[in-house]
């Protein structure tokens, strides 16, 4: 049995046999110390002429960045490296001897790494981002699941749009036109009205022409759906949902985060409740501090990271104008030029994480708005039956991933937080 390098502290003073990649290498005349990783972690492997065979060190001189084999030796504790633990190599089985490696150690510019993200992904930072994004989407399930929520499966290949139609792909479904999931909120809601409590994990797309460090073209978003949930409660569930990702990647993660040097007292901060303020007053806010915005205006990215600048923990701003939202969302009864809606902003100029809403729940206000908003009524038909068949208050919200992990790494751009991103000019790899 192979043993991992994230197993290694179960076998202090045992003879371990474990498979590797070479991540780099240092000699010094007599020893040779082997930077290994073999996805579950980093370590070190020191080769000593002395003690090993002439065959294992000159296979440990051979070795080359990246090259895979297998590699015996005893597990030492050894406080000074980072692992705490060092392999005292006895023995090496080469596999491949990899050829001259694109990614030095040395600087590459964001171009080069975006050709060579099928390799970049295997650095200690990619490693780290990575294992980052793992933990967020387990305690995503973990956290659904003690609430006794449905995990149900929206369709990626849809006839209508859930998200306005400027940025929809366009594919054929036979004779048909068909386009890519932009949310899977319709059916989310659909799948409330059968089960009750639901949310759902999937990718979404969006041709957006925007070239930020916030837009991917494909991204995932975790949408749950409430039946009887009005709101208040629908910001509740947001503002306990994200305390308990943030909660359970430190917990879990805290030598990534080191390894990310990101600062973790921000993170320890993101405690419920969250603060909350009115679009209203965001935009007195921002006028205030002379922002050139009106009434009406959605916000961009300098307005939002204005706003999060006045806190430490995400904020709400609620109640935007129905004109700028989308068609579902329930107007205030009490200023139905507004409606029951939510983004949340997360710290640090990290920008949107959350967008949610109340939905509408009346037929008659639902068909009005499908009309103002130009949609073909006859296709959202299904979506409509459900404010015929026992309709309810209900709310709910879509969560980004990418933007959420980009945040908690502390990493300035979301292209790094997705193994494969797929952005505005770049389908490869
Ligand atoms: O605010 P959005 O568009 O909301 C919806 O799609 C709703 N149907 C969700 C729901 O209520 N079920 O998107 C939700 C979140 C945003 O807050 C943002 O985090 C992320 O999805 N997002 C993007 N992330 C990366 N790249 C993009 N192009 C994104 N567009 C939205
Ligand atoms: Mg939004």
């Amino acid at each position: 049995m192979l043993t991992t390098i994230s197993q290694v502290g179960d076998h202090i003073g045992k003879e371990v046999k474990m498979g590797a990649w070479l991540f780099n290498k240092r000699s010094s005349g007599k020893i040779q110390f082997l930077q290994l990783r073999d996805g579950t972690g980093f370590m070190q492997g020191v080769v000593v002429k002395q003690e090993v065979s002439p065959e294992t060190w000159d296979d440990a001189k051979k070795l080359t960045q990246e090259s895979s084999f297998y590699v015996t030796g005893m597990v030492r504790e050894e406080p000074r490296s980072k692992s705490g633990y060092e392999l005292t190599v006895t023995g090496i089985q080469i596999i491949q001897l990899a050829e001259d490696y694109p990614i030095t150690l040395k600087e590459h510019g964001v171009e080069f790494l975006m050709d060579h993200r099928h390799l970049w992904i295997r650095s200690p930072r990619q490693q780290a981002i990575l294992s980052i994004r793992n933990a967020v989407i387990q305690g995503m399930y973990r956290f659904f699941d003690e609430r006794g929520f449905y995990k149900v499966d929206p369709p990626i290949l849809t006839p209508t749009a859930a998200e306005g139609t400027t940025n929809l792909f366009h594919t054929q479904y036979f004779d048909e036109e068909a386009y890519l999931s932009q949310s899977g909120q319709l059916y989310m809601e659909a799948a409330a009205m059968a089960l009750g409590k639901v949310y759902s994990f999937g990718p979404t797309f969006r041709a957006e022409k925007s070239k930020t460090r916030r837009h991917l073209i494909e991204f995932w978003m975790i949408e749950p759906e409430m039946a009887f949930v009005e709101h208040e409660e629908n910001l509740k569930v947001q503002e306990e949902f994200v305390s308990y990702i943030v909660a359970y990647v430190l917990e879990r993660c805290r030598p990534e985060l080191e390894r990310l040097q990101r600062d973790v007292s921000k993170l320890e901060n993101v405690v419920a409740p969250f603060p909350r303020i009115t679009y209203d007053d965001a935009i007195e806010l921002l006028q205030k501090e002379g922002h050139e915005i009106k009434w009406g205006e959605d916000f961009g990215a300098p307005h939002e990271t204005a706003i999060a600048e006045k806190y430490d923990k995400p904020v709400f701003i609620t109640h935007y104008p129905a004109e700028i939202k989308a068609f579902y969302m329930k107007p205030d009864p009490g200023n139905p030029q507004v409606v029951l809606c939510a983004d949340m902003i997360a710290p640090e100029g990290y920008g949107e994480i959350i967008g949610g809403s109340q939905r509408i729940d009346d037929l008659a206000l639902l068909e009005q708005r499908c009309k103002e908003h130009d949609l073909d009524v006859s296709a959202y038909q299904w979506y409509l039956d459900l404010r015929k068949y026992g309709t309810v208050p209900h709310s709910g919200f879509g969560l980004g991933l990418e933007r959420t992990v980009a945040w908690i790494c502390g990493t300035e751009h979301v292209r790094e937080t997705i193994p494969f991103p797929r952005l505005l000019n770049r389908l490869y790899p």
